[in-house]
């Protein structure tokens, strides 16, 4: 079958997308060590401080996470047509019709999933989820680091309550991501095995191949 290579993602979102990635790995293996520091009886009177350790990495990596949420959401409004918000969120007539065929498509139930150059609209909704919840994530982190700070005390304490709250909440969407993650990266190869667009490759070179559905 003949098909195309047709540019999808600029270089602004695949950075985004591999800081995003990476630095949730970060965050989640030292936020888990901050929640239950595992080592403290093993290190316990070798003069080292491993949480201090981890507490510092999981700050650095928060805001390279931050950096490239802040990056995405310009990327929503000034992208390119894959890129902004009202190409994949369920909410125009053409968007809808590709999460229905998308559902269809993964039950077994249609003729596989509408190719299209942006997201499928059920991973885009996807992906606006994890946005929202990268804010949260942010807010309330934020809110744990700079407890002093006004404009951060009044935002988190709008969004989460007492700090206490916003560290449950910090926690339970670690395990958010950690479940997006999984889901994603097998629904990525699935993608990649099922269809000829070379949807994970996409991610590194930008560049989809259309017209190539088996
Ligand atoms: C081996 C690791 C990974 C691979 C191969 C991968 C691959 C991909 C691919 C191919 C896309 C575009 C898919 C589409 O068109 O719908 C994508 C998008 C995305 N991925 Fe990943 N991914 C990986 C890890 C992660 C992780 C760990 C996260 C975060 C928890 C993540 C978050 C996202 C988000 C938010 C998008 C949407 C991109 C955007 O529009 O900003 N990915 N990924
Ligand atoms: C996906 C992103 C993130 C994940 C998975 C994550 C995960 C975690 C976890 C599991 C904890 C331990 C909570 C507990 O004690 O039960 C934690 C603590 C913390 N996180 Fe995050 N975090 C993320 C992003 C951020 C961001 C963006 C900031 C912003 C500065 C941040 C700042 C903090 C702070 C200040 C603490 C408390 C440290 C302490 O009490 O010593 N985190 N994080």
């Amino acid at each position: 079958m003949r098909y195309e290579k047709q540019y999808a993602w600029s270089i602004l979102l695949r950075l985004c997308h591999w800081a995003f990635a990476l630095s949730i790995v970060v965050l989640s293996v030292t936020g888990y060590y901050i929640h239950f520091p595992w080592t403290n009886t093993w290190l316990e009177g070798t003069g080292r401080f491993p949480v201090a350790t981890m507490r510092y990495i999981h700050f650095i990596a928060a805001f390279v996470f931050s950096a490239a949420v802040a990056a995405r959401f310009y990327l929503l409004i000034f992208g390119n047509r894959q890129e902004r918000i009202l190409d994949f969120a369920p909410v125009t007539a053409r968007n809808l019709k590709n999460l229905a065929a998308t559902i269809k498509g993964y039950l077994y139930l249609g003729s596989g999933h509408e190719e299209r150059l942006g997201h499928n609209v059920l991973a885009g909704s996807a992906y606006l989820v994890t946005f929202v919840a990268a804010v949260f994530q942010i807010v309330t982190g934020f809110y744990m680091l700079y407890p002093e700070s006004a404009s951060w005390q009044a935002l988190g304490y709008m969004m989460a309550g007492a700090q206490q709250n916003a560290r449950f909440i910090h926690y339970l969407l670690m395990w958010y991501f950690l479940v997006f993650a999984t889901v994603h990266i097998y629904m990525g190869i699935w993608n990649d095995i099922t269809s000829g667009e070379g949807i994970i490759s996409s991610i590194f070179s930008g560049y989809k191949f259309m017209g190539s559905r088996r």
